[in-house]
């Protein structure tokens, strides 16, 4: 049997209901921002549940703008994790700030306990990762910068559909950023970012800067760039829009099914604590395993597609050499980076192959498959 970690062929299989809708784009000529990126702004704000939604080009220039829009200027410091992926940092760089990492905890968060420690005079802003969709502990995040007077700009770029208590994640933070890259949960035929902000200044602002600082046609009100939402994009975002809260449950009910499979393998696997009132979205399927490159090599050989997210931390690559850290410095990070496990979970899995993966697990680890798992429509429960 084959799993695949990759599943856009099958998402868009049937894309009639895109094209449709890319024909009125066409026909109207509005390829630049226009009605169809506004459409989409305004359904992703009522989706959060936030007052503005600015589409950019990415989730990088999201973050990089929001960081800007918070006032994080050249030589500040901005806290955030080193578990991340590369685009966290890049936009700290790219905003003229330094990075400070803390940290992760056990379910591959931010180490709240650890962030006062990396607090100095320079500190401006706190970035918590909502990694692989998971939420970060943002109420206790929240409060830190609260009592500090930090900003707090949320990389929400894998966490749409992602809830802490009943609330989004990416409203939290003063300014915050989700991407809509083709492996996160709400994804476009490209690349596609959106930067969220309840603060009508901030907005404005973001607004004005993602297009080169106009105030209209004539009039150049600041130095800006060009990181516009493409409105292709936005009208594919806009049509999955309506899917999401399908493509969450689906992917919930098969992370579950992964949990209660490899429950009893405690020991050999470690499934991150889930804490109640925190939804995750999965977007990454993140598990800690003994003998990780070896139970990676036989689910290959098994026809299972599992990934690592990822091998080396961003402290410990060559682009860090100046920031001035060293293996050792954050040994919960650098230990989940040599044992951490991303399995399949998406939408388009079968219960019949979730099933696979739990008993190529145990057979790796010499253990029978005895754990009850919920029984699903159409699935042939394997053992
Ligand atoms: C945590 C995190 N931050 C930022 C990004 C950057 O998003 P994009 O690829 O849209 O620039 C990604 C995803 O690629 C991500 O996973």
């Amino acid at each position: 049997m084959r799993v695949p970690y990759a599943y856009l062929d099958q998402q868009f299989a049937d894309a009639e209901a895109y094209f449709k809708d890319l024909r009125r784009l066409v026909a109207s000529g509005e390829f630049t921002l226009g009605p169809f990126v506004e459409e989409f702004e305004h359904k992703f704000a009522a989706y959060l549940g936030v007052k503005h939604a600015i589409g950019t080009n990415t989730g990088t220039d999201a973050l990089m703008l929001a960081l800007k829009a918070v006032g994080v200027q050249p030589d500040d410091e901005v806290i955030t994790v080193p578990n991340t992926f590369i685009a966290t940092v890049g936009a700290v760089i790219a905003a003229g700030a330094r990075p400070v990492f803390v940290d992760s905890d056990d379910r591959y968060q931010i180490d709240v306990t650890k962030i006062a420690a990396a607090i100095t005079p320079r500190t401006r802003a706190i970035v918590p990762v909502h990694w692989g969709g998971c939420p970060a502990d943002i109420e206790a995040v929240l409060a830190i910068a609260n009592e500090r007077g930090l900003a707090v700009v949320e990389d929400a770029c894998p966490a749409v559909g992602a809830r802490v208590r009943g609330r989004s994640v990416g409203t939290f933070g003063r300014v915050n950023a989700f991407s809509l890259h083709p492996l996160k949960p709400l994804n476009v035929w490209g690349d596609g970012g959106v930067a969220v902000t309840d603060d009508d200044k901030a907005a404005a602002w973001l607004r004005l800067y993602r297009n080169h600082g106009l105030r209209d046609r004539d009039h150049v009100e600041l130095w800006g760039v060009n990181t516009r939402l493409q409105p292709v994009q936005a009208v594919v975002a806009s049509r999955l829009m309506g899917q999401i809260p399908e493509i969450v449950a689906t992917r919930i009910r098969n992370a579950h099914r992964l949990d209660a499979g490899l429950a009893d393998l405690a020991g050999s696997v470690r499934v991150p604590r889930r804490p109640e009132g925190y939804r995750e979205v999965y977007q990454l399927y993140l598990i800690s395993v003994e003998r990780r490159d070896a139970l990676l090599a036989f689910l290959t050989k098994q026809g299972i597609e599992a990934k690592v997210h990822y091998p080396v931390p961003l402290h410990l690559q060559e682009a860090a050499a100046t920031l001035g850290y060293r293996r050792g410095d954050f040994p919960v990070c650098e230990r989940q980076a040599d044992e951490v496990l991303t399995l399949p979970a998406h939408q388009h899995l079968t219960a019949r192959q979730i099933d696979y993966i739990i008993e190529a697990i145990h057979a790796f680890y010499r253990r029978p498959v005895h754990t009850r798992r919920p029984a699903s429509a159409g699935a042939g429960m394997a053992s």
